[in-house]
């Protein structure tokens, strides 16, 4: 019989094809070629963490744990939401998943009902559009300018609440994936006046925020009445070096961190119990160890940002969080032609379209990767350059 019916979804068929998977396979299957791609720190986590869970598979903690995450792990994320983000949350209001990305996933299950608007950053983190489009919601781009420096404004996210009654959730990304933007608390304190204005929950998005370079981490959920129309997203995937464990948490108003732990068993049911267990020995460790790797990560923006703004063709901002760099690039090539020229010379990136519509003309650098393979990348960046110009 021949085959006449399609199994795959529209849903699926609609859904973008990830370019950077494409890319960092090729740099993956050439080990002469440097990566400046990953979206994933380049170190371990620390082996109290890895010593922990050896011990808990050994002592037999491979079950399923309850859906909204073990008590003793939400008693801590309790305490750490406190201390280090100012947020006041009861364990009811806490819910643990495999990684922020599932946090999220469940936060717009549990808000947006089908043709509801999502407001979400343009360029920003590429997952937001998918998301929301496999749940039949409408993604609309906050377009965010390199003149502005990448922060939002009051003004665009209200030229971007084209329904207001349909509008239901922003997301905000910072430190930001890709653009390495911190937003400072006026800007955060403009978006919250937004949000009062057109009664619309946020979706604080903080997976770097051990990652500032200048500047302070402010969460969105500490600013006065903001608690009550925000859900915040942690991960232990990026400050600790755990994104196999696939641990991450959000936190917000008990109504929306209910329904996310409703749906939770029909998605994964829990976080990995061993990971749960993990995540508390990194929330032991103290702020030192996170400082080292954070100064680390500094030697490298700096060095990376020095070079790549003293070649002709690349005009960048200086990142001020995160673990990227974000440059605009001059070269008459499309962001895509850009990566794949550099690719054929050695070094691996990712096209700003990959972030939205608004990243064209731009290219993501990572310096999550070791100082003299940058320094080798820097390089190659130079002398690929170079044969435009002859
Ligand atoms: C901005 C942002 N949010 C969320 C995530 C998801 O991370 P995880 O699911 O590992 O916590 C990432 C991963 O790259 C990210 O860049």
């Amino acid at each position: 019989m021949p085959k006449v019916k399609s199994y795959i979804s529209e849903r699926e068929s609609e859904l973008p094809g990830a370019t950077i998977v494409k890319l960092l396979k090729i740099a993956e299957e050439n080990p002469e070629i440097i990566s400046l791609g990953p979206g994933e720190p380049d170190f371990e986590p620390h082996p109290s963490i890895i010593e922990k869970a050896k011990e808990m598979l050994d002592r037999g903690y491979t079950h399923y744990s309850p859906s909204q995450g073990r008590s003793e792990l939400l008693e801590a994320l309790c305490r750490k939401l406190e201390k280090k983000n100012g947020i006041n949350v009861s364990p009811e209001q806490i819910i643990v998943t495999c990684g922020s990305q599932e946090a999220i996933f469940l936060g717009l299950m549990a808000t947006i009902d089908p043709g509801e608007h999502v407001l979400i950053p343009d360029p920003g983190f590429l997952a937001y559009r998918p998301c929301v489009e496999l749940l039949n919601g409408s993604p609309v781009p906050v377009k965010l300018e390199f003149e502005n420096g990448f922060r939002f404004t009051a003004e665009g996210v209200r030229r971007s609440i084209v329904n207001p009654r349909r509008t239901i959730v922003l997301i905000i990304n910072t430190p930001s994936n890709p653009t390495g933007t911190v937003f400072d608390r006026k800007t955060l304190e403009e978006i919250a006046d937004v949000v009062v204005e057109h009664d619309i929950l946020v979706f604080s998005d903080e997976a770097y925020e051990d990652f500032v370079y200048r500047g302070r981490h402010v969460s969105f959920a500490s600013l006065n009445g903001m608690e009550e129309r925000t859900v915040t997203f942690h991960t232990f995937s990026k400050a600790y070096g755990m994104p196999g464990f696939r641990i991450g948490y959000a936190s917000g108003p008990e109504e929306i961190i209910k329904a996310m732990v409703k749906i939770h068993p029909y998605t994964t049911l829990c976080s990995p119990t061993v990971s749960q267990v993990a995540a508390l020995a990194a929330l032991e460790l103290g702020d030192d160890e996170v400082r080292k790797i954070v100064e680390r990560y500094d030697r490298r923006r700096k060095y990376l940002y020095r070079e790549i703004s003293s070649i002709d063709g690349f005009e960048c901002h200086e990142p001020e969080g995160a673990f990227y760099l974000f440059p605009k690039i001059d070269f008459g090539m499309k962001s895509l032609e850009f990566c794949e020229f550099l690719l054929k010379r050695g070094v691996a990136c990712v096209p700003g379209t990959e972030f939205g519509h608004h990243g064209e003309g731009f290219v993501r650098f990572s310096y999550a990767t070791r100082m003299e393979l940058i320094e080798k990348a820097v390089e190659r960046i130079e002398k690929a350059v170079a044969e435009l110009s002859r």
